[in-house]
């Protein structure tokens, strides 16, 4: 409890984060997934409880944060002219000349005709769509053939001709610009510093930083995060003739450059592979010195001719092409012991304190450790030398204990019996690896507790922050939540530090935040599991706290969205006394506690129900859920006689099978997005043949009375599926 959010949830944060987004990197980006779906949610599951836990870690990047009303969501989806590849990787000279070797096995002369060198620039692939030379539209890459509409955000990116310069290479009538969009270093930190002295979340990693920018709703935030942009290949409209007077990609980066967009200076020519070699080793030095992330080199076979004749595998990745990869930053350092944090769940956290260590010009002091089961694996104890990994901007984590045989060793590491804050024996639920501590008056919970009812998506109480909790809760004027409601001027003015001003601003703040309504006092309450979204839903439903925490499990359950390991949570609760009298003491305050009620909104989905497996080319599951959901459909988890449609994804498993056996009709994501006109079509039709103006809706159709909560979110454009 000495610093605000503890370094290693923080840390476990980054860490979850940044493999999530590898997760969905190696599935977007290199068509090459090495998680499975399980793994995928379980890490998706730590983040979310973890943010939870400690809201301060909810940066608006996080993948937690794709939902509903999120922005990314509601950008309309728009079509490349041709799918925007990915690359295979090297990631050892040996790898790279293998890569050569295969293919001159299919084109011998790709030895002798040049290569293309390039630094991989960590940032966001994007298509920029010329007209005469004119910038008509920008999209994101998308899953490689659909992307999202940005273009008013990247217009905002001074270094993106809106008109091309004419001079050099013929401008085409029709072209996508392809490259990649980047925060540098110093803009990244500089944008992080400034957000954290406003009280705003920071950003895990430049590349998180960019990819949110130019996702943003509204192009003016886009404008004031500080983007950049290479350019580094063109597409033309392949049912054109058109061709470009260009042979090789050197001769294309100049046209590129000739037409005013920037071009990396760092890319070259090398007569061959050796060379190429001789760039990969040389740049490795170099790219820590630039003001931008890198993440290896491309290398691209010179002549044109020779990628149509090497093509592409599976239509995904060319042959013409690969990336070679760096090792991470790896070192050696003493794991002196490992420590403890109790989270507001009970959430036993550890993490390890290291003998500081320098790793690619930054010393590590701590690193990540999920959790007990992962400790064991890795068999790491106090004591042991251990390889410390720092990837770019990431959280480190240890690796392994390098143990040589006969060499003494501590003992195995054991998550203590015993809560390290307040000494209750902890308990293991038997489905998760992690271990919790029961007591809902430990220290160390009511701390981060308060921490999270005071924060922004919460109840929002301006003026008390975590000094100030920690503070109240060293001079027993708060042991709750509620608590804070019955600080008087009289007690803060007693405190040092707080003068006239000071005390009235606090208290103002806290007086306003009794209006937040239930949807925010119930997340604020901080029960487990029941997040954000699932207090919203349940305060819309039930209207009024009492009728919330009277409600059966049943009756919760039967709430659109919410699961029934949300509504046992809530339930069980709801059982204690000292839960309830937290409850009378807001009401007591002057709490709202109630929210206007309200049903899920209909639309051209009511009455279907969906089941979505695997993970998606574009969506998050939260975004698809939240994209159904805004048309009045419903997601449920498996597949019965009574779905409607199987949202299919990537690394699908037993629920694909179960739909071909009861014969479900199986989509894809952008059957999904390009579904809502043919229903809405298909409902018209019947409607007709019946005779009837208004559409049939299928027979499990909802209740007819409806409050619509908003307009739905964007819908899909439907020419953005041709593919
Ligand atoms: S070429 C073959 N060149 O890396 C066409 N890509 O892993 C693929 N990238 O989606 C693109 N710098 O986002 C190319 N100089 C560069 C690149 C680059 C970064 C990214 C790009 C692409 C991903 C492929």
């Amino acid at each position: 409890m000495t610093s605000p959010v503890p370094p290693e949830a923080a840390a476990r944060a980054a860490e979850l984060r940044e493999q999530i987004e590898h997760a969905n990197h190696e599935y977007y980006v290199l068509d090459a997934p090495s998680r499975s779906d399980r793994e995928w949610d379980r890490l998706f599951q730590e983040l979310k409880r973890l943010e939870e836990e400690h809201p301060a870690l909810r940066t608006p990047d996080s993948p937690t944060q794709r939902v509903g009303a999120e922005p990314a969501s509601r950008l309309e989806k728009t079509a490349h002219l041709a799918p925007m590849l990915s690359l295979d990787n090297a990631f050892s000279p040996e790898e790279l000349r293998g890569w050569e070797q295969r293919n001159a096995r299919m084109a011998a002369e790709v030895a002798t005709a040049g290569y293309d060198v390039e630094p991989k620039i960590d940032g966001l692939a994007i298509a920029l769509t010329y007209e005469d030379g004119v910038l008509v539209r920008g999209a994101t890459r998308g899953n490689g053939t659909i992307g999202e509409d940005v273009t008013r955000n990247l217009r905002t990116i001074r270094e993106i001709p809106l008109r091309l310069r004419h001079g050099g290479v013929r401008v085409p009538a029709r072209m996508e610009v392809r490259g990649e969009v980047y925060m540098p270093l110093s803009g990244f930190s500089a944008m992080n510093a400034h957000r954290a002295a406003e009280g705003q979340s920071t950003f895990a990693n430049p590349r998180n930083a960019a990819a949110g920018a130019v996702r943003q709703l509204d192009p003016g935030v886009t404008a004031t995060r500080p983007l950049r942009f290479f350019a580094y290949a063109v597409q033309l409209d392949p049912r054109s003739t058109d061709r470009l007077p260009v042979q090789t990609q050197s001769e294309l980066l100049d046209g590129l450059r000739g037409w005013g967009l920037p071009v990396n200076e760092l890319a070259a020519h090398r007569d061959d592979l050796d060379g190429v070699l001789e760039y990969v080793a040389e740049f490795e030095s170099t790219r820590g010195t630039l003001d931008y992330e890198v993440d290896g080199v491309v290398v691209k076979v010179e002549p044109f001719r020779l990628h149509e004749e090497l093509g592409v595998v599976g239509g995904r990745e060319p042959r013409w092409a690969t990336a070679y990869k760096y090792a991470p930053d790896l070192a050696e350092t003493t794991l002196n012991s490992i420590e403890i944090n109790v989270g507001r769940t009970g959430a036993l956290n550890p993490f390890a304190v290291l003998e500081p260590v320098e790793i690619g010009g930054v010393v590590v002091k701590l690193a990540t450790l999920h959790n007990e089961e992962d400790i064991q694996r890795k068999d790491l104890r106090a004591g042991d030398r251990v390889i410390v990994k720092r990837a770019g901007e990431v959280i480190p984590q240890v690796v392994a204990a390098v143990v040589t045989e006969g060499q003494p060793r501590g003992e195995p590491y054991k998550l203590p019996d015993h809560c390290p804050a307040c000494g209750t024996p902890v308990e293991r639920p038997d489905d998760e690896a992690m271990v919790y501590c029961p007591n809902s008056a430990c220290p160390a919970r009511i701390y981060w507790g308060l921490v999270h009812f005071v924060t922004r998506s919460a109840m929002d109480i301006r003026g008390l922050g975590e000094e100030r909790i920690r503070l109240f809760l060293e001079q027993g004027l708060i042991r709750d939540v509620a608590d804070v409601y019955a600080l008087t001027g009289e007690q803060l003015l007693a405190l040092e530090g707080f003068k006239e001003k000071s005390a009235r601003n606090l208290l103002d703040g806290i007086a306003e935040s009794k209006e937040r309504g239930l949807a925010r006092v119930l997340f604020g309450l901080g029960v487990r599991h029941v997040g954000q979204h699932a207090a919203e839903l349940l305060a819309r439903h039930f209207g009024d706290i009492d009728r919330i925490l009277n409600a059966s499990v049943d009756e919760m359950v039967a709430v659109h969205g919410i699961g029934r390991t949300t509504a046992e949570a809530l339930h069980g609760w709801a059982q204690h006394e000292s839960n309830l009298a937290v409850v009378r003491k807001l009401r007591e305050a002057g709490v709202v506690l109630t929210e206007e009620r309200g049903e899920a909104p209909s639309g051209d989905f009511t009455g279907y129900t969906f089941v979505i497996t695997g993970t998606l080319p574009t969506l998050t599951r939260d975004e698809a859920t939240e994209f159904i959901e805004a048309r009045g459909g419903r997601v449920t988890g498996s597949v019965t006689k009574k779905t409607s449609f199987l949202v299919v994804g990537e690394d699908a498993g037993s629920k694909a099978a179960k739909a071909q056996e009861l014969s479900i009709p199986q989509i894809s994501e952008a059957e999904l997005l390009a579904l809502p006109p043919v229903l809405a079509a298909k409902a018209a039709e019947a409607a007709a043949a019946a005779g009837l103006s208004e559409p049939v809706k299928p027979k499990r159709a909802k209740k007819a009375k409806r409050v619509p909560a908003e307009e739905p979110a964007e819908a899909a454009a439907p020419d953005a599926t041709e593919s």
